[in-house]
């Protein structure tokens, strides 16, 4: 019998560092990664460009049929999203674009547009899925889960620096306010609500530096998978 492609989900709001968490890991335990949070952004930005209704969920999952997104590495090893043939990194990373991604996300047909494009990151020798439903429904079986969690007001810190750093300004107390309706309209929604799986260690990162995170995590594995 040939044995199942290890995956280690890795769920939580926006914010609580998943992000640079996932990467980090899937970098150490050399498996792929998935940013399912890209491909809602890629989806939300693709759908503003066509001048589409974001409320209109049966035309914005036709567009996310549509929608060719590749994830690739540039020479200095940074990731860049290709949306329908541009360069979007950028503009994926903004307030707005989350915004549009939460928005869409909510549609079930554009959640059931987008699962087998998510089904196909899962490849030897292993997968990191970074997301908010990668351990509830995209992959149930996955033998490693991880909700990743922070305060609100220290996730709307992180962000902050994390945009000002990038030259994008921004204002610390509208940021709460968006991270918060945000958190309620993911797990608020009837599909794919925003919530740990029954089965994943809940991890709370408030006030812990990225590194010994990124440990806690790696320490879910089993010893036949810790990096050397
Ligand atoms: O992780 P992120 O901030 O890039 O995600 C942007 C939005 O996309 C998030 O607010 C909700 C949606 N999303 C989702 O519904 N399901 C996922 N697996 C990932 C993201």
């Amino acid at each position: 019998m040939t044995r199942p492609i290890p995956v280690l989900t890795i769920d939580g709001p926006s914010g609580s560092g998943k992000g640079t968490i996932s990467r980090a890991v899937a970098q150490r335990l050399g498996w792929h990664y998935l940013d399912s949070g890209a491909i809602y952004r890629a989806v939300g930005l693709a759908a503003a460009w066509e001048g589409l209704d974001l409320s209109d969920g049966e035309s914005i999952a036709t567009c996310a049929a549509r929608t060719e997104i590749r994830f690739i590495t540039d020479g200095e090893g940074e990731p860049h999203v290709i949306v329908n043939g541009k360069d979007a990194t950028r503009s994926l990373r903004t307030e707005s674009a989350g915004a549009a991604a939460s928005a869409i996300a909510a549609h079930p047909p554009v959640r059931a547009a987008l699962v087998d494009l998510q089904l196909r990151f899962r490849a030897k020798p292993g997968l990191v899925a970074d997301g908010r439903d990668m351990g509830t429904v995209i992959f149930p079986d996955a033998p490693y889960k991880v909700f990743l969690t922070a305060s609100a007001a220290e996730r709307a810190k992180r962000r902050y620096k994390q945009l000002k750093d990038k030259g994008v300004s921004v204002n610390l107390d509208s940021l709460l306010h968006e991270i918060a309706a945000r958190d309620e309209r993911d797990a608020g929604r009837a599909v794919a609500p925003l919530k740990p799986a029954s089965d994943a260690v809940i991890l709370d990162s408030t006030g812990v530096p990225i590194t010994e995170v990124i440990e806690r995590v790696l320490a879910v594995l089993p010893a036949s998978l810790q990096p050397r």
